[in-house]
């Protein structure tokens, strides 16, 4: 298992250009199941949640081929409509197989995919969508079975905003004759890059991005040709980064109306930004201001960056307190940053923090992706040498990281154990 060696305190400076979206990138390479015919994806970033989709794929039979960025898939023979146990644990994300193959060939068995450090994650909105539809649902033995010889198209609301829910919904709506409605549909950006996708292959979908999204299938889809949009989660990332450590960083290839609430909350904490068409300019605080956040649904402070947040309010001049309101277990960095020297206390989904005048390296253990990188901001901005473990999980989520931090400023090395 490799770790991070971090040496800091660093002072950033330079740039980091943004890789593509996980989470965009993720349903779209599912989408491919929607056609045999050859779709390419442009801008896929290079990270071992792409992979286990890229196996997944090819377990059920199609024909995939990934390098330098682009995913390509293609079909020779009829697919398989299962996903075993082994291939949905090690990624949540892979329930995005059943709406594709429910829609397309009227059954799909899949595995339930269980809990994770940071909740429950249940499915029940995904399948409540799909019932709703006309679909047959049966358990057994940990795998749930979907059958239904044609989904009929109909208008349903979600009792959350789920964004995976709601993913799979349009994908199988994608392929399913006639106007469905999902009504409470999350808005997320990335979905609005699915329906992108969608309208590529011949559906016709209308409102993306609001809460009532409109979708005209059809029976066959095509193939097509896309890039991803860039990643949020990894821009957010780094413009913390700068803001917790110090210096000045431009951040490169990234709409920066996709992270509002985040430019915001760092404008409040005493940052000086500057905005251009694709890029951010960072400048950070002399004195760290406490800002307090809530999550919520997008366009709300993204739960994906919670954590992040918290290791930079724990060099604040002050109290600030985190609400988390999407995931009930999102808190296992705050015992690691405590190694570190912070003042954190959590009461169910409330943190509240106490600033402290700095953070001193230690070991520490990343149990989730994004608590892995409030591991790495925490370590770059504190005096001494931290070694973070378990980084299998940051590799989950960020392309090429110790690269990246290293030419802004960051003394990382990655060793293996
Ligand atoms: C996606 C993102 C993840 C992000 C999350 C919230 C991907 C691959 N992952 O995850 O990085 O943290 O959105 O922005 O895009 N829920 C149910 N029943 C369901 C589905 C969800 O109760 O059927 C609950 C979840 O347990 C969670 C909340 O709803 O508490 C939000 O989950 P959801 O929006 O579905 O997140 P994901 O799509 O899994």
């Amino acid at each position: 298992m490799d770790s991070f060696i971090i040496k800091g305190p660093s002072k950033i400076s330079g740039c980091a250009e943004i890789s593509g979206s996980k989470n965009s990138a993720l349903p779209i390479i599912f989408s491919t199941i929607l056609t045999e015919q050859k779709c390419e994806i442009k801008n896929v970033p290079q990270l071992s949640d792409i992979k286990s989709s890229f196996d997944i794929l090819s377990y059920i039979g199609k024909n995939c081929f990934y390098s330098l960025n682009t995913f390509i898939s293609d079909e020779k023979h009829r697919l398989k409509t299962e996903a075993p146990y082994d291939m949905v644990r090690k990624m949540r994300a892979s329930v995005l197989v059943s709406g594709p193959l429910l829609a397309r060939f009227g059954h799909v068995k899949f595995a339930m995919p269980g809990g994770c450090a940071i909740g429950v994650r249940p499915i029940d909105i995904h399948l409540d969508g799909f019932k709703k539809m006309g679909a047959n649902i049966e358990f057994e033995q940990g795998y749930v079975i979907l059958k239904a010889k044609k989904l009929k198209p109909t208008s349903l609301s979600l009792k959350f905003p789920s964004v995976g829910a709601t993913e799979n919904l349009m994908m199988a709506a994608a392929i399913t004759n006639g106007c469905t409605i999902i009504n409470n549909a999350a808005k997320e950006p990335e979905i609005v890059d699915l329906a992108r996708v969608l309208n590529l292959m011949g559906a016709k979908i209308e409102g993306a991005g609001t809460d009532r999204v409109k979708i005209n299938g059809c029976k066959k889809l095509k193939g097509f040709n896309y890039k991803v949009m860039s990643d949020r989660i990894e821009a957010g990332t780094f413009l913390i980064l700068c803001a917790a450590c110090g210096g000045e960083l431009e951040v490169k290839n990234i709409n920066p109306e996709i992270i509002s609430i985040l430019i915001e909350k760092l404008k409040e904490s005493g940052a000086e930004l500057v905005i251009e068409k694709d890029c951010i300019k960072i400048k950070s605080p002399k004195k760290i201001k406490p800002v307090s956040i809530s999550t919520g649904p997008y366009p709300e402070f993204p739960t994906d960056l919670q954590a992040q947040w918290m290791a930079y309010m724990c060099l604040a001049k002050g109290s600030s307190n985190i609400i988390e309101s999407i995931f009930e277990n999102r808190f296992m960095h705050a015992a690691e940053l405590m190694r570190m020297g912070a003042d954190i206390k959590i009461k169910h989904n409330k943190a509240i923090i106490n600033g402290v005048d700095k953070l001193i390296g230690a070991p520490v253990m990343a149990s989730d992706l994004r608590a892995g990188a409030a591991l790495l901001i925490g370590a770059a901005a504190a005096f001494g040498e931290s070694i973070v473990k378990r980084i299998y999980h940051i590799d989950r989520g960020y392309e090429k990281i110790e690269e990246k931090m290293r030419a802004i400023g960051v003394n990382i090395k990655r060793i293996k154990e």
